[in-house]
Parts: structure tokens; C-alpha cells; sequence
């Protein structure tokens, strides 16, 4: 590989979609893994968290076959994969949410995965059969900072709690939910049978967050600048559903209105992180 330094800034942003970067972390499936492969310590996902109680993350993930993947699925022949949440999503006697996300197997709360500059991957697709109820907020994604005490960044989608949706079927991605209010970085309707691509650059030194987006197959396209967002604190990366209960008072990982019955679930592809201390940044595989 060519060091990105030998090239001037343009050549380099017209040659930065053919590069391949370092990776951080790479939880794209290989196409001969079973479901029950991630029960146990495996190279992907850590197989104990974030699930409902007694649960197995094969009782909550569905593998979707090789060719159905997203932008950074095909090339390697990876098998997206589906997190599902049902009555039983519940986590931690967290009684007013329903959760089931999957966390990168190395990104242990204080690895490299939140140091330096890094361009964390991932892609969200509806599951028409299994679709989310827009009354309740969700999250898809998030960093959650190492002492819990904040997320830095967080894909949304449904009525965010506190705040007017006007579309609830849109992905909003909010910065740290600290700030008040928490800074909307982009959004854009949720599109059905297809893939969501995004790409977030986070600068955990100059901290900063730029945003790059597309559906289907389509490369990347940046969609913000470099946008000041504080996104100190490491932490964990989290893909995969949290639903939020209705009408919580205080704590409402313990409060909130869930009904019965819910068989919810999205569909991920092309879950990596690569460095990008260089620039790097790939915008199609
Ligand atoms: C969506 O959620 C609301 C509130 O929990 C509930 O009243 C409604 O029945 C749900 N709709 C469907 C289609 O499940």
C-alpha cells in the first residue's frame, strides 16, 4: 500500500476510494459462520452483551445470506446479519427498554478503538416482516463513553423522546447527548429494502465527527463537514436495537411503556472500523 503523505490533498481525495486502510476492528461475517458461532468467544462479536436476560446472541440475530449484504459486504462475500428484539430483550432489569446490540469483539471500553482518528462503518437495512413501531425511539448505533456516562454519538430513528419528530421513519444521527441540546449531525429518511451506508470519522484528539453516507451500492458521499462534537471518554461501539419505552418519568431504563408481542429487527452489513491518523478513508471497498 502507498502511503496517503506522498500524494497532495487532491490526488489523494480522488484516490482515497480505491484505498484500502488498516483496520481497527472487522465484524464482517465470513460466509460459512452459523449463528450459534456467535455464542461463544469468536473473532466478531463479544457473545455476552448486550442481550436479554438467558439469552444467546443466536436467539437474537438472524445471518442473512452472502449477496444480500450491503457496499462493503459483497467484495468480501460476508453475511449481514439481523438483531432482533422481542418480549424477552430485557437487559440488566432494564424493564423500560428492549435491547439486543452487538459489540465489536476487541473494543473492550479503553482499546484503540477511540483513540487517535478512526472511521467507524456500518450498515442498517428494515426488515419489512419484522418493522420497528415509529412510536417509540430507537437507537441503532452508538458510542457509549467508558463510565456510562454518555453516548458521543448515536443513530436514532422513531419519536425521539423529549424533542419533535416530524418523520419518524428517518435516521437521525445525534452527537454527544450531553450537549444541550444534543447537536443533529444528519439525517435522512429511513429507505426501505435497501442498505443505509454510513461512515463516521471521529477525531478523538481534535474532537471532531464528519459524516458519510449512501444507499445500496452506491460509494460513500461525505454529507457534513468536519463538525466539532465531543467525543471524549472511549467506550463501546453498540449495533443493534434499543427501544425505548413511552411516557418514563426519571430513569427510564426502568420506567416506560413497552407493549407485548413486539418480533422487531434490523439488518446490518459492512460492520468495520479502519485508521484514518492518515486520512484514510474508504469510501467504497
Ligand atoms: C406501537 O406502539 C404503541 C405504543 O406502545 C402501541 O399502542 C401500538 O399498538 C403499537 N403498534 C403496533 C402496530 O404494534
Amino acid at each position: 500500500m502507498v502511503s496517503s503523505s506522498l500524494f497532495s490533498a487532491a490526488l489523494f481525495s480522488a484516490l482515497a476510494a480505491a484505498q484500502k486502510c488498516n483496520l481497527q476492528f472487522d465484524g464482517r461475517l465470513p460466509k460459512d459462520l452459523v449463528a450459534a458461532d456467535l455464542d461463544v468467544t469468536n473473532d466478531f462479536f463479544d457473545p455476552n452483551n448486550v442481550l436479554g436476560k438467558g439469552l444467546k446472541v443466536s436467539q437474537v440475530s438472524r445471518i442473512l445470506p452472502a449477496g444480500a449484504g450491503g457496499l462493503f459486504d459483497e467484495g468480501v462475500e460476508a453475511q449481514p446479519v439481523e438483531v432482533l428484539i422481542s418480549d424477552a430483550s430485557i437487559f440488566n432489569d432494564q424493564v423500560g427498554f428492549r435491547r439486543s446490540e452487538l459489540l465489536p469483539a476487541s473494543n473492550d471500553g479503553s482499546d484503540p478503538s477511540t483513540q487517535g482518528v478512526k472511521t467507524v462503518h456500518f450498515s442498517v437495512k428494515k426488515d419489512n416482516v419484522r418493522l420497528l413501531n415509529l412510536t417509540h425511539e430507537y437507537q441503532l448505533f452508538f458510542l457509549e463513553s467508558q463510565d456510562f456516562s454518555t453516548n458521543q454519538v448515536v443513530l436514532k430513528t422513531g419519536t425521539i423522546l423529549g424533542q419533535n419528530t416530524p418523520d419518524p421513519d428517518t435516521l437521525q444521527l445525534f452527537g454527544n447527548v450531553n450537549d444541550n441540546p444534543p447537536q443533529l449531525l444528519f439525517s435522512t429518511k429511513f429507505l426501505p429494502d435497501t442498505f443505509n451506508n454510513f461512515a463516521l470519522t471521529l477525531d478523538f484528539d481534535k474532537l471532531t465527527t464528519q459524516v458519510f453516507f449512501s444507499t445500496g451500492l452506491d460509494p460513500l458521499k461525505q454529507v457534513t463537514d468536519v463538525l466539532k462534537n465531543d467525543v471524549s471518554g472511549q467506550g463501546q461501539f453498540h449495533f443493534g436495537v434499543l427501544k425505548k419505552g413511552l411516557n418514563g418519568v426519571g430513569d427510564i431504563t426502568k420506567n416506560g411503556e413497552q407493549e407485548a408481542g413486539i418480533n422487531e429487527g434490523i439488518a446490518y452489513g459492512g460492520i468495520f472500523e479502519e485508521d484514518s491518523a492518515d486520512g484514510c478513508i474508504s469510501l467504497s471497498p
